[in-house]
């Protein structure tokens, strides 16, 4: 069992590389998505945009990674540490987020430190992958530059900056959107956010910088032009558009979790997954699925999720934080919440939750019922509409079924509440008290019969009517 993403980052191991500090921007107020919770904690396949981009970063091993946050956005400090984080506060654009990072990186880089390059990134990028960052690392070696930029050639190059080129394919500046005249607007070739800069130039570059320009911020774009005035190389290389997707708005959100499910699916496919109809899968980026899991259409995978081998996983199930076992059988209609313990060859069928549970091998839960704060044995049945009552309103308690237990339909088992293994437990019960091993047990009123009573009774009521 492989997680997905690993599969999008295996990086070659003869591939050599050259020192970097890693500066993640997030410090950004991320208006355009109107949201409250900063706009890197928006999630993609079920894990923060900016946790994507620090695990495409973990197998390059950066020397330093730096992420940059703004005031009150402490959450982003805990889902990135043990990443440092440095506040910037008041956001006054992308390239003072850089200068707030780079004071952290004080003595660090080159000349006066080890490092040799600076790695920008914007939190707003999750598609990224490991192996398009090594790529950049790699042309950094191959042909060093003061400046190299992601380039990239988006259908739609709307908001993004423009690369302005000299003929030899020298990067001369990046115009804004929102600076550039129609002719600037027309170029093709964009800025897809990510950039390497020497750090032995880093300071000088950064410090260059002015706000002039329409929304009056520093912005990091300017590092292109004033490279070039000071007889510096500045370059671009062409990387997967794709990759480069920054998120600004809901829509563009949407749009990358789309792409994002499909690099997924096609990775669990690829990894011996039946999907039978790929698009209405949808996937977490740590979802792990054994070989010959088959799933049905329309199976959602929240995060924590892995499937053993041969599972099959039936049509509107819903799956979080649940480990499945081998050759195990699944909805339709099931949902496994967090702590949900399958093992090999169990059977949860439709319109059955569990959550918080173990249930053992070959152990049964076919139809409508609840199973909480459990642990089931192995080959114990549950019968249809069983309830392990694990809530009184203040504590949640266990319910603990031994092995080849029965457990008749519609019995509601109050917790805390022991069944001995073999037991058999009648249909309709309310099970308040432990139950012996192979002991049969009935806990429901009796059944009285007075025959032709319903004829009577029919007939008494017609004549009223
Ligand atoms: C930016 C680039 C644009 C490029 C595009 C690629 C600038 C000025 N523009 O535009 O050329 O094509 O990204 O996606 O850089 N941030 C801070 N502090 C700030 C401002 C922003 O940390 O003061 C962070 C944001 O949180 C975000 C990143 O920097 O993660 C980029 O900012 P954003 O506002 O998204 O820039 P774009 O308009 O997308
Ligand atoms: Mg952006």
């Amino acid at each position: 069992m492989v997680p997905l993403l690993t599969i999008s980052i295996c990086l070659e191991p003869s591939m050599s590389r050259t020192s970097f500090a890693a500066i993640i921007l997030a410090a950004g107020r991320g208006t355009r998505m109107k949201s409250a919770i900063p706009k890197v904690m928006h999630q993609i396949a079920g894990r923060p945009m900016i946790a994507h981009l620090l695990e495409a970063l973990r197998p390059l091993s950066p020397d330093a990674t730096i992420v940059v946050i703004g005031p009150q956005m402490d959450t982003v400090a805990r889902v990135v540490a043990p990443a440092e984080s440095v506040v910037q506060d008041p956001p006054l654009g992308t390239g003072d987020a850089v200068r707030a990072a780079m004071r952290a990186l004080d003595g660090r880089l080159a000349p006066h430190g080890p490092i040799e390059n600076v790695l920008v990134l914007y939190g707003d990028t999750p598609l990224l992958r490991g192996k398009t960052l090594a790529r950049l690392l790699a042309e950094q070696e191959r042909a060093p530059a003061a400046v190299l930029l992601a380039g990239m050639r988006p259908v739609d190059p709307g908001p993004y900056g423009r690369l302005v080129s000299a003929p030899d394919g020298a990067v001369l500046r990046i115009v804004e959107a929102a600076d550039a005249t129609d002719e600037e607007s027309a170029i093709g070739l964009c800025w897809g956010g990510l950039m390497l800069i020497q750090a032995r130039h880093s300071r000088e570059l950064i410090e260059a910088l002015d706000p002039r320009n329409a929304k009056r911020e520093f912005y990091l774009t300017g590092v292109a032009e004033i490279a070039t005035d000071e007889g510096l190389r500045c370059a671009a290389i062409d990387l997967p558009s794709e990759e480069l997707l920054g998120i600004n708005t809901r829509a563009e959100l949407a749009e990358a979790e789309a792409l994002m499910q499909r690099r997924l699916r096609r990775e669990a496919m690829e990894g011996g997954v039946t999907l039978v109809a790929p698009e209405t899968v949808f996937l977490s980026a740590d979802t792990q699925l054994g070989r010959d899991v088959v799933i049905e259409p329309n199976v959602t995978f929240g995060p924590g999720v892995t499937v053993g081998d041969r599972a099959l996983i039936c049509s509107f199930s819903y799956l979080e934080g649940a480990a499945v076992g081998v050759s195990a059988r699944i909805g339709p209609f099931a949902r496994l919440r967090p702590g949900a313990i399958l093992e090999e060859e169990v059977h949860i069928g439709n319109f059955v939750e569990v959550k918080a549970s173990r249930v053992g091998a070959r152990a049964k839960a076919n139809h409508l019922s609840y199973i909480g704060d459990s642990e089931i044995g192995a080959r114990t049945n549950i019968g249809a509409g069983t309830i392990t009552c694990n809530y009184d309103g203040f504590n949640k308690s266990q319910t603990i079924i031994g092995e080849g237990a029965f457990i008749g339909s519609n019995t509601a088992l109050v917790a805390p509440v022991k069944v001995g293994d073999g037991a058999i437990i009648a249909a309709g019960s309310v099970i308040t008290r432990d139950v012996p091993p192979d002991a049969l047990s009935l806990a429901r009123g009796q059944q009285v019969d007075k025959p032709g009573r319903a004829r009577d009774l029919r007939a008494r009521l017609r004549r009223k009517n």
